[in-house]
């Protein structure tokens, strides 16, 4: 089963049936009474059909493909064959028409405007208030203490997402957000389970939901009522939000600016928390490389702030961070569905097909990464100094093709700023020897948090 090339489009040679997988009910049963049981499930799959695995969820077809060379041909060289999956409904419930899951010409302009925000220069000056969100939230913490790691994370990550894409204080407003998208996040699998029936079919029991959405909505709404009231034009994102014009001369509606601010505020914060958070418990179970990066952010900042411009001389940082991200990769698993029947290693996949390429299984195949479930940092040695040493699409954090995430660089320089003013500081130990279960929803939490001890190092 090794990684074939990805095949021609259908032409001339007739494709063989649908690829293997499971068929039947069982499995159904085991993931509706366990929606946390889908990276199970598809690792399941992969190691038990092959690369390419077919099959019906809710009647709905799906196929996951973990060979890189058809993960290419699906996110970036056929990617017009395909629009976002169906999942992608249920977070538009939150998200509405944002960049994530807006589609075609729309999208593409949303795409434009908001790229320049990304800009290298934008970020390097980013850098100062990452850190010193970091210093202020460090400051309040005891040694000794057990704290929720997770929860730590969330927050400073959102006053840095705020503070640097909408020039806005949100610190009264961090718990209420941070609470909200506990819910929206426990009740996404069920929302999504049903993202594949009609729209007629109502979701029972939403009432949790619908008050977690409100009172983002109040959030969101607050930041685009108060910056339309203010004199002040910092240039921000908000503002080339607020100042952008369509060909007709007409700004973005209220709703459209919601949309917007709410996808790149949760967007913004909650993957690169997510990273933040399993980095530091991988490295409370590996005491030997969190003293390697301990070493490492001493000797180079030696008593110094970090800054963004001078990250590559924190390589170890990097390749812990970039193997936090391979083990518990925020996002799990994108999804796209198929416009037109195609080919993949020889099998043809039906038009309408959801196809499901999960970052929690091709990280972790062992045939792409000896040893797969040990944190290994350097493993990414080469890869840190530019040299190239894994098959192309072995490793998709942030996705890849035209809908690449845009804020990459953003959180691969905030996540190393904010490890690196973390480690300088305090060392991370295991609470309990309980296990913290990944917990799948849009993106991949800890199970119910995640407590570690702290101890103040200086
Ligand atoms: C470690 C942190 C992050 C991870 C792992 C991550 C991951 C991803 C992935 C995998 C996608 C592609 C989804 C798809 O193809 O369907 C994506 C898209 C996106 N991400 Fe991120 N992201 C992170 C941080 C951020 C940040 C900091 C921002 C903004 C400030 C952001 C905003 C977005 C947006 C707006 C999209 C949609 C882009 C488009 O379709 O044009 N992300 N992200």
């Amino acid at each position: 089963m090794g990684f074939a090339k990805a095949q021609p489009a259908i032409a001339g040679r007739a494709a063989r049936a649908l690829p293997p997988g499971p068929r039947g009910v069982s499995f159904l049963w085991r993931l509706l009474r366990a929606p946390d049981g889908w990276l199970d499930f598809l690792t399941d799959c992969q190691r038990q059909y092959g690369n390419v695995v077919y099959f019906r969820f809710l009647a709905v077809p799906a196929c996951l493909i973990n060979d890189p060379a058809g993960i290419e041909r699906v996110l970036v060289t056929d990617h017009q064959n395909f629009t976002k999956s169906m999942d992608y409904r249920a977070l538009s419930r939150v998200l509405g028409q944002g960049l994530l899951t807006s589609e075609g010409e729309f999208w593409k302009r949303q795409r434009r405007l908001v790229q320049p925000a990304f800009f290298r220069e934008r970020i390097l000056s980013y850098g100062g208030l990452m850190t010193s969100y970091t210093a202020r939230m460090m400051d309040t913490w005891q040694t000794d203490e057990v704290r929720d790691v997770h929860r730590d994370m969330m927050h400073v990550t959102l006053q840095i997402a705020a503070r640097s894409l909408f020039n806005v204080e949100i610190d009264g407003d961090a718990g209420t957000i941070g609470r909200a998208l506990t819910v929206v996040m426990e009740e996404m699998p069920k929302l999504a389970g049903f993202a594949f029936l009609p729209d007629w079919v109502p979701v029972p029991g939403l009432g949790a939901f619908r008050r977690a959405l409100a009172d983002l909505d109040q959030v969101v709404y607050g930041i685009i009522r108060d910056r339309r009231a203010s004199a002040a034009r910092p240039g921000d994102l908000l503002d080339m939000l607020l100042d952008a014009r369509d060909e007709n001369g007409a700004g973005m509606s209220d709703l459209h600016l919601r949309d917007e601010v709410m996808t790149l505020l949760l967007a913004g914060h909650e993957t690169t928390a997510n990273t933040l958070a399993w980095t530091l418990y991988l490295l409370a179970q590996n005491p030997e490389q969190q003293s390697r990066l301990e070493a490492e952010v001493r000797t180079v900042l030696d008593g110094r702030v970090a800054e963004a411009a001078s990250l590559d001389r924190l390589p170890y940082t990097q390749m812990a961070l970039m193997e936090a991200q391979r083990l518990y990769p925020p996002a799990w698993a994108i999804g796209r569905k198929a416009l037109r029947d195609f080919e993949v290693s020889g099998y043809r996949i039906p038009a309408g097909t959801n196809i499901i390429v999960s970052q929690w299984v091709l990280h972790r195949d062992p045939r792409l990464y000896p040893d797969p479930e040990r944190f290994d940092p350097e493993r990414w040695r080469e890869e840190v100094a530019g040299r190239r040493s894994l098959p192309k699409f072995a490793y998709l954090p942030f996705g890849a093709g035209p809908r690449v995430c845009v804020g990459a660089s953003l959180a691969l320089t905030e996540s190393a700023l904010v490890l690196a003013t973390l480690i300088e500081r305090f060392r991370f130990s295991l609470a309990s020897a309980e296990p913290v279960k990944a917990f799948p929803s849009v993106t991949l939490r800890p199970r119910q948090g995640l407590r570690l001890r702290v101890e103040r190092l200086r």
